[in-house]
């Protein structure tokens, strides 16, 4: 069927620039679309390599390093205010240049050790590529902000091309998660004074959350040390749990 048709327009003069119009339109729409495709299977590829981490872990070692992963596409109305306050032209090039986080994977673990395992085991991967790493554990933002920042590149092979993708990970504990999404939701109040006891209390708070987080990671490594000889029927009863583990 005729686009023109499809649009309904009338007959007559100006049909043709209209027509031409709605196609540079939908070029610049389908364009953007290709675009984050990119982004979204780097999302799935990363997410995928974590799911792997977690399966191996389970059957392994009868244990879930990862309590929860998040994904997000950055929004076209965040791409375009970030551009803004860089004060880059939003062209496909730039964007592809300048913005590290239109993928985005957050990875929540049970304990710290398991922040660092898992961010290693991603970036020795013969096909990620580390491009940053920030370590706000070990150096908290001065608000108490805490996790463990990586920004990757991941190939991803199309039926007739290979793209590197850019994706930023995040991971961090339930308890650092906890803060950061609560914190995340407080909108400051305009009087500087009420502003100021806020922050220092979300601080404290940071901090108290940080200090449980050691320990129960000092208990876990405690637990782990206190080897008690296993009875064969422990043992067999072992074996027989790590069977009946759910693969799918
Ligand atoms: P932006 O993406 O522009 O924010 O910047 P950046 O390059 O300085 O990145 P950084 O690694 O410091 O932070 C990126 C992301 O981490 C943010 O988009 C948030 O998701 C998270 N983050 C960083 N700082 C904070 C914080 O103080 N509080 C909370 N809740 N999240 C934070
Ligand atoms: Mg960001």
């Amino acid at each position: 069927m005729e686009l023109g048709n499809w649009l309904r327009l009338p007959e007559g003069a100006g049909k043709n620039a209209v027509i031409g119009q709605a196609m540079d339109l939908l070029d610049g729409v389908l364009d953007y679309k290709d675009l984050m495709m990119g982004y979204a299977c780097a999302i799935k590829e990363i997410n995928t390599k974590f799911e792997v981490l977690d399966t191996e872990f389970e059957v392994r070692y009868r244990r879930n390093p990862i309590s929860a992963i998040e994904t997000r596409l950055k929004s076209q109305t965040s791409i375009l205010e970030k551009m803004a306050r860089l004060g880059i032209a939003p062209t496909r090039e730039n964007i592809e240049n300048n913005l590290n986080d239109i993928a985005g994977i957050r990875v929540i673990c049970s304990y710290i050790d398991d922040i660092y395992l898992l961010a290693d085991a991603l970036t020795k991967q013969d096909d990620i590529r580390l491009i940053r790493r920030k370590d706000y554990i070990s150096n908290p933002k001065p608000n108490g902000y805490r996790s463990l920042h990586l920004i990757v590149s991941v190939p991803i092979f199309f039926a007739e091309s290979v793209k590197e993708v850019k994706a930023e990970v995040q991971i961090r504990t339930i308890a650092m998660d906890f803060w950061a999404s609560l914190e995340h939701q407080i909108k400051y109040k305009k009087n500087v004074e009420h502003a100021e006891r806020v922050i220092a209390r979300l601080k404290e708070c940071a901090d108290e959350i940080a200090h449980v987080d050691e320990t129960m990671q000092e208990i876990r490594k405690e637990m782990e040390q206190i080897q008690e000889e296993p009875t064969d029927a422990e043992m067999l009863y072992e074996k027989l749990k790590k069977i009946d583990i759910n693969l799918i």
